[in-house]
Parts: C-alpha cells; sequence; structure tokens
C-alpha cells in the first residue's frame, strides 16, 4: 500500500541549553508524533550562525542535541535525524527562495527586528534571511505539518505565503504546510518572573531550569521559586502568577490534570509545593540526561545516525530541489 502517513518537520538550532519549556513545548511532543507522521527532524546549524557562534561549541552542542532528542524518545530508525548543513538543497533553495520574498517582508519579522535590537553589532544578512532559509527547510521535504511554539508562527505563515506565490506562478510544486499546535500547550514561565516566558535567555539565571541541570541545581532553582504573599495553593495565572507555573510544570510532568494537582496540595505550604515540583522535575530529567551522557560517549553511533539522516534526507530533498529547477528553468544536464 502507499504510504499515506503525512509528513512532519521540525527543527532546534543548537545553540543554548533548553529549557525544560523547551522541552514540554517542543521535543516531548515530537516523542508522540513519531508513530503518525514521517518525520524529518533536523539540527539547525545553518540557522545558528545568524548569530556568532564559538565553532568548537557549536560542534559539541550538535552532538549535544543530537543526543539529547536520542535520549527524550525519538528513535532515528523511524524519523529522519539529520544536520541541516548535510544537505546541500537547504542553502539552494534558500536561493531560490529569496528571489520570491520581498526585503520589506523581512523587515517586518518580528523575530528579526527583536534579534537586530539585541544584536546591533551584527545585523546580518543572514539574520534577515532567516525565515527564507527556514521555509526553505519546510518547503524542501513537502511538510504537512510543522510543530513550532507561538513565537515561531510568523515564520511558518512566511513559508506559507512563498510556497503559495511560487505554486500560483509556476504549477503546484510545494505542499503549503500548516502550523502544527499542541493541545497540550502548557506554556511554562520563567520561575523569577513568572510573568514572562522561560528563556534560555532568561536575565536571572535562575529563572530557567536547563534539561542539563544537575538535580541539585533543579532543586534549588524551584526552591527559590518565586511565589506571593499569601499561602492558598491555587491555579489562578492572573493573581498567583508564580504558584500557578509551579502546578503547571507539576501538572505537566507528573501527566496529572490540574484539578487532581490542586487537590494533592491541599492544606499544603508554598514549600511543599517548590520540593515536590523540584523533585518531579529532577526525576524526570535524570533518566534523560544519563542516557544523553550515555550516548554522547558513543560518537560511532552519533555519526551513523546522522550519516543515516543525511541520505534519507538528501534524497527527499534533492526531488524537491529538481522541481523547482526545471520549473524556474535552470538547464539540466
Ligand atoms: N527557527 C526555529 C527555532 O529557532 C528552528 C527551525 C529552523 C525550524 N528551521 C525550522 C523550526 C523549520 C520548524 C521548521 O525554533
Amino acid at each position: 500500500m502507499e504510504n499515506v502517513k503525512k509528513v512532519l518537520y521540525s527543527a532546534v538550532q543548537p545553540t543554548n541549553n533548553l529549557t525544560i519549556g523547551n522541552y514540554i513545548g517542543a521535543i516531548s511532543n515530537w516523542k508522540k508524533l513519531q508513530d503518525d507522521y514521517d518525520c524529518f527532524f533536523a539540527i539547525a546549524n545553518m540557522h545558528a550562525i545568524t548569530v556568532r557562534q564559538n565553532p568548537a561549541e557549536l560542534r559539541q552542542r550538535t552532538l549535544s542535541l543530537l543526543a539529547l532528542y536520542i535520549a527524550c524518545g525519538i528513535d532515528p530508525e523511524k524519523c529522519v535525524l539529520y544536520l541541516q548543513s548535510h544537505v546541500s538543497a537547504h542553502a539552494e533553495l534558500c536561493w531560490v527562495l529569496n528571489t520570491f520574498t520581498y526585503v520589506g517582508e523581512m523587515e517586518r519579522m518580528t523575530q528579526f527586528k527583536d534579534k537586530s535590537a539585541r544584536h546591533t553589532e551584527n545585523i546580518n544578512m543572514g539574520l534577515m534571511d532567516y525565515p527564507v532559509l527556514m521555509a526553505a527547510d519546510i518547503l524542501l521535504y513537502q511538510a504537512d505539518c510543522v510543530p513550532v511554539g507561538l513565537d515561531q508562527r510568523q515564520h511558518v505563515e512566511i513559508a506559507r505565503d512563498i510556497a503559495q506565490r511560487f505554486n500560483n506562478i509556476y504549477s503546484p510544486t510545494f505542499k503549503v504546510p500548516e502550523a502544527l499546535y499542541m493541545k497540550t500547550g502548557a506554556k511554562i514561565n520563567d520561575l523569577q518572573n513568572p510573568e514572562k516566558k522561560m528563556s534560555k535567555s532568561a536575565e536571572n539565571p535562575n529563572g530557567a531550569v536547563f534539561l542539563s541541570d544537575d538535580r541539585d541545581v533543579v532543586i534549588r532553582k524551584f526552591k527559590r521559586a518565586v511565589t506571593d504573599s499569601d499561602s492558598l495553593i491555587k491555579y489562578d495565572p492572573e493573581t498567583k502568577p508564580g504558584v500557578s507555573n509551579l502546578l503547571t510544570v507539576y501538572s505537566v510532568f507528573s501527566q496529572k490534570s490540574m484539578a487532581e494537582t490542586e487537590r494533592e496540595f491541599e492544606g499544603k505550604g508554598y514549600g511543599d509545593l517548590k520540593l515536590a515540583v523540584g523533585e518531579l522535575v529532577a526525576d524526570k530529567l535524570a533518566p534523560i540526561q544519563s542516557e544523553q551522557a550515555r550516548l554522547l560517549s558513543d560518537k560511532t553511533y552519533l555519526d551513523e545516525v546522522l550519516k543515516r539522516g543525511a541520505l534519507l534526507a538528501n534524497k527527499a530533498a534533492s526531488r524537491t530541489l529538481g522541481k523547482v529547477y526545471k520549473k524556474i528553468g535552470f538547464y539540466q544536464l
């Protein structure tokens, strides 16, 4: 029978440490999707260099992220796990799509505006072109859906626009992708500043819990989490953002409903809640961390995964690129 599974595409940049928020919002969901879709999961190192990187660190973080994907349950036999720079079609399609993208559109991108405000010393062309490269990523694999967080929504939107523009000028060439928002899209906020999303670039380092944090560090960060001056454990993000955030983390990591979580902490104090959340998160991270460390010590295996991924990704990508080159009139041998 024909393969009827839909194609799913996503990627993460091998830059900073990932937080538990990134884990909940992205990678933990991918594991559940891998049986239902034909999945391509990339390590977006070409996107990463739009901000200056240390080469040795970038190399190391590439393998760390690959090991993390696998440690989180993404099966490299079921999915195509690969490194973006191993598939030259990304850069090639990006170039073509650049000619179907307007400068004004890119200047209006929220992330471009934010990043150019933060990196005034290096507002490079790559930073501006970032969404077009991302469109190339997605469109090369004829992806039906792209699971992303809210911050990437605009980029998926522009990928759709570019695809439609190209399809209208030539003939249907690209699948027009849909952004996929997770139903369990619990948003985890900063522990020190619970009205803001937990982010890898948090001002206060105690605000974000990283997947690489040791048990003690995890527990300490939760102990120091900001709550409020009353003592009632209740989910109410408006008036009790700190406590509600802790309850959310607990509910997500324990896979219990919010009602059940609230009941569990009835009559208890904030100290109990903070300790329970810290221990739960540390317990959940421990097996992922040890599996990641084990995988990282087996470079031969990781290289094999990347080789297999590169082979399969190149095969799929070159099919699309070939079509595009033909349609735009590039003479082919
Ligand atoms: N820009 C995405 C991020 O930083 C990563 C990414 C690159 C991506 N290419 C992609 C995500 C394609 C989805 C699809 O989160």
